[in-house]
């Protein structure tokens, strides 16, 4: 079975990407890791555990980790994903933060790495505050990871949160631009505009949301706030390949489990801008190798979009 660690900050598209993942027969996820982001750290881990009650997975541990960026003032994405994160639409019998586990993400992080050496793939959906942590206490880390797939950074200086800056990257700059130089294991970066250009049609999401299942009743309770929040002028500005939906995290995590979905990728080396007044936040893309950076990540270009379909259809079956 493929070994997976997840960092999450679970709204929406976190909650997407977790079904997905726990719906692949050979996958095997170790353990979930929660970051603030989306919402607050409180939210993300109750949201999480919402996630993990739907698909009758709360045998999966989940980790506490950081609640605020290494710097930066707190940023959550504002209403996007509803105020509580997943949508404003609560459950009443939504399990309580007694079920997490005592040891704190980094923590985890870095035992469940080390415990399998060379196995363990890694995928960040959220700012990236616990693993910069977690590489700063073992900085051995990287090269006992099989890989590393994360969705952030933007790759033509399109934004969604500042007008070149994807969250993310932005939510925690110091910690992308950390991880972007330390991790040198395999790197695998789902982008903003990389999303935007695979976007889901609606057509997609109605039947997605319509198979007769606890999962996908779930799942368009949680997505209707989201769903008419897309459908608003300010969201309609970012879409540049027709109308949809957007599951950013879902491509990382996709790729993560089945690295043939990239059918394109470009490899590069990247860093994070930490000063710009308007760029702060912006993956800057060294083509010329400027930088000497021995580093180089794959970027993604082109993606199967039919079997990417099929894995979230599967997924809320
Ligand atoms: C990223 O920010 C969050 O809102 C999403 O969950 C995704 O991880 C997109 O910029
Ligand atoms: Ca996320």
């Amino acid at each position: 079975k493929k070994k997976l660690l997840m960092d999450v900050d679970t709204g929406v598209d976190d909650a997407q990407a977790i079904m997905v993942a726990l719906a692949v027969p050979n996958v095997e996820v170790l353990g979930i890791t929660c970051c603030h982001g989306n919402t607050s750290l409180e939210n993300v881990l109750k949201n999480t555990l919402r996630v993990l009650k739907v698909c009758n997975r709360l045998d999966i541990p989940v980790y506490r980790g950081c609640s605020q960026p290494l710097v930066a003032q707190k940023l959550h994405a504002g209403d996007f994903h509803g105020k509580d994160g997943l949508g404003d639409a609560p459950d009443p019998h939504a399990p309580g933060l007694e079920l997490l586990q005592e040891e704190k993400a980094v923590q985890a992080i870095i035992r469940i790495v080390n415990e399998n050496p060379g196995e363990v793939t890694l995928v960040a959906t959220a700012p990236l505050t616990n693993l910069a942590v977690a590489v700063e206490v073992d900085p051995s880390l990287p090269e006992k990871l099989k890989a590393l797939y994360i969705m952030g950074g933007n790759t033509e200086s399109r934004g969604n949160i500042t007008p070149c800056g994807e969250f993310n990257f932005v939510a925690d700059s110091e910690a992308a631009h950390i991880v972007l130089d330390r991790y040198t294991c395999p790197t695998y970066i789902a982008t903003w505009e990389f999303s935007c250009r695979n976007i889901l049609p609606w057509s997609f999401c109605d039947t997605w949301l319509a198979q007769d299942s606890d999962k996908a009743r779930f799942m368009e309770r949680i997505f209707q706030h989201t769903r008419e929040m897309v459908q608003t002028e300010r969201y309609q500005k970012e879409l540049v390949a027709g109308s949809g939906f957007n599951s950013c995290d879902s491509y990382a995590l996709a790729a993560a489990i089945d690295n043939t979905l990239v059918t394109e990728s470009e490899q590069v080396a990247v860093t994070v801008e930490l000063e710009g007044k308007y760029t702060r936040g912006m993956m800057v893309l060294d083509y010329l190798d400027l930088l000497h950076k021995k580093h180089k990540v794959f970027i993604m270009k082109k993606f199967d979009l039919e079997r990417f379909r099929q894995m979230l259809m599967h997924a809320l079956k």
